[in-house]
């Protein structure tokens, strides 16, 4: 694992931005993992400046995103579809049938994942951005989740609820279902950035880099695998 710890949150971004951007100027059909929730915002800003700029293309671009709400379908503003649509794939050149995200239109859950599965045995993704979550979690693999699994679908836990509350009206409105990548599909990826910041996460960071490799703290099978940068910001890092 390679740590780097950046004063702020900006600087997180653009480190991350950096390595985005020259995976992308040496394969220009890379395969991308991709995020949601607020940590890499700020990241996908700068992607869609350097897009602007002439210096990235994502013509050639395959993404696969990590997780997506169950119950709410993709035309909620919360759908991590529209996230992505917000935040990257609307702003930049794109196709549409390179992008995959968990269908949640699909009636069956088991055949969300079972779909998701397929579509994930076809390409390996060349970098995967993940956040983590205040207990740990990568992608929606709560603590408890074991490392074999593929794509599924997962009851969010309590805490999980609470910290994306923020971005509904009420803790009733947050979906208590997700599909997301399991953490085999994760561990497939070639390389993997994982960004944090603020005080909020530091407990898991430290148990991420610091603590035994154990379901307890799904991030911290990220310490099996060849080539992960953990890029943070100080707060996130004040207890390594
Ligand atoms: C959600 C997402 C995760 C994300 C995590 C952290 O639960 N499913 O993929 O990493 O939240 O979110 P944030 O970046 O908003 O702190």
């Amino acid at each position: 694992m390679k740590i780097i710890v950046c004063k702020n949150h900006e600087e997180v971004s653009l480190k991350a931005s950096e390595l985005v951007i020259n995976q992308l100027k040496s394969k220009a059909n890379s395969v991308l993992g991709l995020a949601t929730g607020s940590t890499p915002i700020r990241l996908y800003e700068l992607l869609v400046d350097a897009y602007q700029k002439k210096e990235i293309s994502f013509k050639d671009v395959v993404s696969f995103n990590l997780d997506e709400y169950i119950g709410i379908d993709r035309l909620h503003p919360q759908s991590y579809y529209q996230f992505m649509q917000r935040n990257l794939f609307g702003l930049v050149d794109i196709k549409k049938e390179n992008i995959h995200i968990p269908n949640n239109e699909v009636k069956n859950n088991e055949e969300i994942a079972k779909l998701y599965i397929e579509e994930l045995s076809k390409q390996q993704i060349d970098l995967q951005i993940l956040g983590l979550g205040t207990n740990g979690h990568i992608g929606f693999n709560e603590p408890g989740t074991p490392f074999g699994n593929q794509a599924f679908v997962v009851e969010l836990n309590e805490q999980t609820r609470k910290d994306n509350m923020r971005f509904f009206d009420s803790l009733e409105e947050v979906p208590k279902h997700a599909v997301t990548m399991g953490i085999k599909d994760i561990m497939q990826s070639k390389q993997i950035i994982l960004m944090a910041s603020g005080a909020e996460k530091a407990e898991a960071v430290y148990k991420m880099i610091r603590g035994e490799v154990c379901k307890k703290l799904p991030a911290s099978v990220l310490q099996l695998h060849p080539n992960v940068v953990v890029i943070i910001d100080e707060l996130a890092a004040s207890k390594l």
